[in-house]
């Protein structure tokens, strides 16, 4: 793709998983570039995909998405295009883009589509675009629309740490490294009210706890990383649960609730779990879904359970996944 010189239309297909975090990044640094206020630390899920078809067309007058078939314009067609256009730049391209993405799981609703999504866009799109760019150069793009898609590049648990004017994604550990399973509980298939960027912006703005919160996320994401390395699933799965409410209670102060009553029924349902022996539990992002670690051996039986709950639609099981991938390129 060089240019309006005649040259043809060229694809690239990717595809990503989501992850969530267990030590949440929530809040972004003052200034731009994107940078989190917070470490994070996060599981792959290979439950849930992503797939994103990037078309560079000579034939295009603009930028296109579809999102499930869905024709997108305003601000998802603009995040869109700020990773389009920063592909088109490195490689010196005029050619406007045709972007079909489709994911097998509710689009917007804090089932982290925007990790996947955004990590499969920037790959699919560099690809295309016939850079040779390695991993972080990729993730880097990525991480500047949405700072957690920049940990789908790395199978298994990878982690995003804050730095001056930018921040580093690495692995922290292979995807057996621990057998657990990651059971999201899904409660709606509506869009949340308010996108993870708005609620930290207005958290950072608002809410009395925000300090709190920074210093705390910073002890807890060395904490929950210093159990993962040790593999030990109970003390993981005890501070990530923390973590996440610590996460919410920012929110809730300031009116902003991304619970509802059946995320509730779900925390309460862990906690019943816990008591009766069993190894679980949850955690939530800026979304009303919950999910809940639990040891591999007990993943079918805690299934039934959490399936069970009044207002549960569905449990989709996960095991740490494998990192956002090409799965074709080529001539259009
Ligand atoms: O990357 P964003 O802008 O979609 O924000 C993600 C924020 C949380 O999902 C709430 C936490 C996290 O670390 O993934």
């Amino acid at each position: 793709v060089s240019g309006s010189s005649g040259a043809g239309a060229r694809f690239a297909e990717v595809v990503s998983h989501p992850n969530i975090a267990l030590a949440k990044y929530w809040g972004k640094r003052p200034g731009d570039g994107n940078v989190p206020a917070t470490p994070s630390l996060s599981v792959t899920l290979s439950g849930l995909s992503t797939k994103t078809r990037v078309t560079f067309d000579p034939k295009l007058a603009h930028d296109e998405l579809t999102i499930g078939g869905r024709s997108m314009s305003g601000a998802p067609l603009a995040r869109a295009t700020e990773i389009l256009d920063a592909a088109r730049k490195a490689a010196s391209c005029t050619q406007f883009a045709r972007v079909e993405s489709q994911n097998d799981f509710p689009t917007a609703s804090g089932l982290a589509s925007s990790a996947s999504g955004f990590s499969a866009l920037a790959l699919a799109a560099v690809r295309a675009a016939r850079l040779d760019w390695d991993v972080a150069k990729v993730a880097e793009l990525a991480r500047r629309t949405s700072a957690s898609a920049a940990r789908s590049f790395y199978s298994g648990f990878a982690e995003l740490v804050p730095e001056e004017s930018a921040a580093r994604v690495a692995q922290v550990a292979p995807k057996d490294h621990l057998a657990l399973s990651v059971l999201a509980c899904v409660v709606t298939e509506d869009e949340k009210a308010v996108s993870s960027s708005d609620g930290m912006r207005k958290v950072a703005a608002e809410s009395p706890f925000y300090d709190a919160w920074v210093s705390f996320a910073a002890r807890s994401f060395a904490d929950i990383r210093a159990a993962l390395l040790a593999k030990d699933f109970e003390k993981l799965g005890a501070l990530s649960e923390r973590n996440a409410l610590a996460m919410h209670a920012t929110a809730q102060a300031i009116g902003v609730f991304y619970m509802q009553p059946t995320s509730l029924a779900v925390l309460e349902e862990v906690r019943r779990l816990r008591a009766r022996g069993t190894l679980a539990f949850a955690t939530m992002d800026a979304g009303p879904h919950v999910k809940v670690l639990v040891p591999r051996a007990s993943k079918d039986a805690v299934v039934a359970t959490l399936g069970a709950v009044p207002g549960v639609l569905r449990v989709i099981a996960s095991e740490p996944g494998d990192a956002a991938r090409v799965v074709a390129e080529g001539d259009a």
